[in-house]
């Protein structure tokens, strides 16, 4: 899939050839294509030479405005807003790697979740995962609810409870799984089937997961998610966001949201992004492998409580991480005794740095309370199980030995 021949096309130059067979390869369906596998999709997807010089990488094309060759016609580009190549060809190869029809990559993920909120109306009911990330919450409280689209947190990972909150009204069900930092899932399928009935979409925040460990549009949601900022890219040097859809509405609207509200990713970081997802299934590997090797080290560590990893059979949702995702990845949480104790842990971390974000091929450890969940009230906090001594990881891909060695040196000095 999407990996499309090479094409000997009778167009009548060879740059009208090179420029149309550009464009048949960035998006435009219903031409043959070989079936591959993730791997070479991630090489390959959107990724072909550029047709007018031959290089095996994506040109950045820092061009706001592209020439035109009449009244009212263009070589498929007018101006940046609307379309760029280098954009297109990252949005081909995120369509690709989740399956959807369409990808539209946006400054930040943030800027994504704004963009998907596009879908609704005035009077249009949301059900969303209790523990998303905190921004989405902030976006959703602060200023999606002013334009009277009412909001319902529900636990997820209880259908029962999904299927109580849904109202004729409600047109959305988003959620994120594994939820952040307590990493609990939520069946994707099943939530997608309650959705349907219901006449509402199941959109997906995939970005813990990344398309290599978990497809959401194959199980039944109708758009996924990312914040590109973090796996997608991979080396902390960007910020992005993009929503993949499945239906020629989702095309429609967020083409038109990208035109109209103009929160587009910039050439440049489209290219980062780009060459991230080369490495990404390598990286996933690793990630994983070290993820694995970090949480049974901590599973057995006597200062460490409250472990949430999925991979790990003692995890409620073991079964349903086995069932829906790929592996297990690399992000976790855990307990310590206290505030004081997660201070401690971070100021003796030598390998692990303190930051925020995650998916990235360094190791970060952050304290859940003031950071990701620093804009929400020390109440809500409690009532989601986020306590002062919650301290967060996101396994890079260094050494596994020497990510445990640093774990156990800062766990002893606490
Ligand atoms: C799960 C999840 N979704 C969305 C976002 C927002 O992405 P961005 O920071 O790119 O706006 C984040 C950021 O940390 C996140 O962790």
């Amino acid at each position: 899939m999407y990996l499309r021949r090479r094409w000997s096309l009778s167009a009548p130059s060879a740059s009208d050839r090179a420029r149309l067979r550009d464009k048949l390869e960035t998006g435009v369906s219903g031409y043959p294509m070989f079936p591959c596998k993730e791997s070479t999709l991630a090489v390959h997807a959107g990724q072909h030479p550029d047709p007018q010089t031959g290089a095996v990488n994506v040109p950045i094309y820092l061009s706001s405005t592209f020439e035109l060759t009449g009244i009212g016609s263009d070589r498929g580009w007018d101006y940046s807003r609307a379309g760029n190549p280098t954009r297109d060809r990252l949005e081909t190869a995120l369509a690709a790697l989740e399956g959807g029809l369409s990808a539209h990559a946006f400054t930040t993920g943030m800027a994504a979740i704004a963009a998907l909120v596009a879908l609704l109306r005035t009077g249009d009911h949301v059900v969303c995962s209790r523990d998303v990330y905190a921004g989405t919450v902030r976006l959703f409280d602060q200023i999606v609810s002013g334009y009277g689209i009412q909001i319902e947190y529900v636990d997820t990972s209880d259908l029962q409870a999904v299927e109580a909150a849904m109202k004729p009204n409600t047109k959305l069900v988003h959620i994120e799984t594994p939820s952040n930092p307590l990493m609990v899932l939520t069946d994707i399928a099943a939530v997608a089937e309650i959705a349907h009935a219901h006449g509402a979409e199941l959109s997906v925040d995939n970005t813990f997961m990344s398309p290599v460990l978990q497809r959401p549009l194959a199980l039944g949601a109708d758009i996924v998610m990312h914040s590109t900022t973090k796996y997608l890219n991979g080396h902390s040097d960007g910020l992005g966001g993009a929503l993949i859809g499945s239906k020629p509405e989702h095309k429609e609207r967020f083409l038109l949201v990208q035109k109209a509200a103009g929160g587009v990713l910039s050439p440049f970081e489209c290219f980062l992004v780009l060459r991230g997802i080369k490495t990404l299934p390598l990286r996933i590997r690793q990630h994983e492998e070290n993820g694995r090797a970090v949480a049974e080290f901590l599973a057995a560590h006597p200062k460490v409580t409250r472990l949430a990893y999925p991979g790990l059979k003692s995890h409620p949702q073991y079964e349903l991480a086995c069932r829906q995702q790929r592996g297990f990845g690399s992000m976790m949480s855990f307990e310590l005794n206290s505030r004081a104790e997660a201070e401690q842990f971070l100021k003796s971390i030598r390998i692990f740095l303190n930051a925020e974000s995650l998916g990235g091929v360094e190791s970060l450890a952050s304290h859940s309370a003031t950071t990701t969940h620093g804009s929400v009230s020390e109440e809500v906090r409690q009532r989601m199980g986020i306590n002062q001594g919650r301290i967060r990881l996101s396994i890079g891909i260094e050494d596994k030995e020497d990510l445990i060695a640093d774990l156990d040196q800062a766990l002893k000095a606490v």
